[in-house]
C-alpha cells in the first residue's frame, strides 16, 4: 500500500479513468474523456468495455450534466452550497476526469492576494538575472492557462473583492499580461476554472457583478432523501475506513441510519414524522459533518472498544458535531434527548450515552 496519506483521485480511480477513455466519442480540445464519460464517472455506470464504474457523486444526474457542459464552454463553473454538500469533492473529480490531474489547485483566504492568483517571483532569480522567465515563478492558475487544463479555487469568496477581480481579464479574455517581462500568456484551449464557495459563511466577499458573469453556478443541494443520505454516508465511511484501514463492523449500517436520522432532525427544525418542531443547532450538521462523526467513531471502536461500534464510542463524536456553542446548543441538545429520544426504544443507547457525555 502507497505512503500517501491520501492519493489524488486520478490515482485512486486510475483504472476506471483509464477504462473511460476508451469511449471514442467527440470531445472539447484537450480533454481527457467525453462530456459523457466524464458525467458516468461521477454519476457511475459502466465503460464501453464493461468496466464497472463506481458513484462518486449521488444525486441529481442533470447537475453534473450543467456542470460539465458548462466547463465546455468559455463561462467557468461556480459550484455553491452550503458546507459539506460535496463541492470540493465534485470539483477534484472533474478536474480528474477532464484533465487527468486534480492538483491545480488554489485555496482561496482573506490573506489570498495576486501574486496566488497571477504569478510571483524568486527573488533570487530576480537579483540574479532581472525581471525574466526563469524568475517567474507560474501559479497554479498560470499552469493550467499554459497546459489548457483545469484550475480549482477553492472557497473563492473567501478572498477580497479586489484579489477576486484579477480573475476578470482571465475569464473574458483568457489571456494573463505579465507587464514585467511585456509579455501575455493566452490560455491553451481545453483551460477553465472550478471554483467553490459556499452560501452560509459569513464574513464572505461577495462577487462583483462583472465576475458572477463569467461564471455559471450549479447550486449542490443536501441531499432532501433520506435514503440517499444514507448511502452516501454508508459509502463514504466504508471507502473511508478502508484507506485508514479501520475495518467496518457489521452493525455500522444501523448506526448510520441513526446518526443520519439525528442529523435530519435537528437540521430542519423538526422530526422525521413532521409532527414536533425542535430548536436546531448552531452548527452545519451536513452529511460530510455525519461522515465525520461515523469515521471518528469507527476509529475509536477500533482502538478502545471491541470492533464493535456502541453508542458510546458515536456519542463522543456526535456531541462535537452537534454542539459547537456550548451553551446554547447545549440546551438544543438537551431538549432534543427529552422530548424525542426518550421515547425511542430503539434511540435508547443514545439516549443514555449522550446524557453522560453532555
Ligand atoms: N451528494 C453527495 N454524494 C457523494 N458524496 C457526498 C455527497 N454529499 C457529501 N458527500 C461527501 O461529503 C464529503 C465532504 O464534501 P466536501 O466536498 O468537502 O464538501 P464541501 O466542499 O461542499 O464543503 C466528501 O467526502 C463527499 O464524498
Ligand atoms: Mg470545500
Amino acid at each position: 500500500m502507497s505512503k500517501v496519506l491520501r492519493t489524488p483521485v486520478e490515482i485512486t480511480y486510475q483504472a476506471e479513468l483509464d477504462a473511460l477513455k476508451a469511449d471514442q466519442g467527440p470531445k472539447p480540445e484537450n480533454w481527457q474523456l467525453t462530456p459523457k464519460a466524464v458525467v458516468t464517472y461521477l454519476m457511475g455506470g459502466q465503460a464501453a468495455d464493461g468496466t464497472e464504474i463506481s458513484a462518486k457523486y449521488i444525486g441529481n444526474r442533470r447537475l453534473i450534466e450543467t456542470a460539465v457542459a458548462t466547463l465546455a464552454t468559455d463561462r467557468a463553473l461556480l459550484l455553491l452550497g452550503v458546507p459539506g454538500t460535496a463541492k470540493s469533492w465534485v470539483s477534484e473529480h472533474l478536474a480528474a476526469a477532464i484533465s487527468g490531474s486534480s492538483s491545480a489547485v488554489i485555496q482561496c483566504t482573506a490573506g489570498t492576494d495576486e501574486n496566488q492568483i497571477r504569478y510571483g517571483w524568486n527573488y533570487a532569480q530576480l537579483l540574479a538575472k532581472g525581471p525574466s522567465r526563469e524568475a517567474l515563478v507560474p501559479t497554479p492558475l498560470f499552469r493550467a492557462m499554459e497546459q489548457g487544463t483545469l484550475c480549482r479555487l477553492e472557497e473563492l469568496t473567501r478572498m477580497g473583492s479586489d484579489v477576486q477581480d484579477t480573475l476578470i481579464t482571465v475569464l473574458s479574455e483568457k489571456m494573463l499580461p505579465v507587464p514585467e517581462l511585456d509579455d501575455v500568456v493566452y490560455a491553451t484551449r481545453g483551460f477553465n476554472v472550478i471554483a467553490t464557495a459556499n452560501n452560509r459563511d459569513k464574513g464572505v466577499n461577495e462577487l462583483s457583478s462583472a465576475l458572477k458573469r463569467r461564471f455559471n453556478v450549479v447550486v449542490l443541494p443536501l441531499p432532501d432523501d433520506m435514503d440517499e443520505e444514507i448511502a452516501i454516508v454508508e459509502r463514504r465511511v466504508a471507502e473511508m475506513g478502508n484507506s485508514l484501514e479501520l475495518p467496518v463492523p457489521a452493525n455500522a449500517k444501523a448506526e448510520i441510519e441513526k446518526v443520519v436520522t439525528m442529523f435530519r432532525e435537528l437540521r430542519s427544525g423538526q422530526t422525521l414524522d413532521g409532527n414536533m418542531a425542535l430548536k436546531t443547532p448552531s452548527g452545519n450538521l451536513s452529511t460530510a459533518e455525519a461522515i465525520a462523526v461515523m469515521v471518528g467513531s469507527l476509529s475509536q471502536a477500533n482502538w478502545f472498544s471491541d470492533g464493535q461500534l456502541q453508542a458510546e464510542d458515536v456519542s463522543h463524536n456526535l456531541l462535537g458535531a452537534i454542539v459547537k456553542d456550548p451553551v446554547q446548543d447545549k440546551a438544543v441538545l438537551e431538549e432534543y434527548l427529552e422530548t424525542v429520544l426518550k421515547k425511542r426504544p430503539d434511540f435508547a443507547p443514545y439516549y443514555h450515552a449522550l446524557n453522560e457525555v453532555l
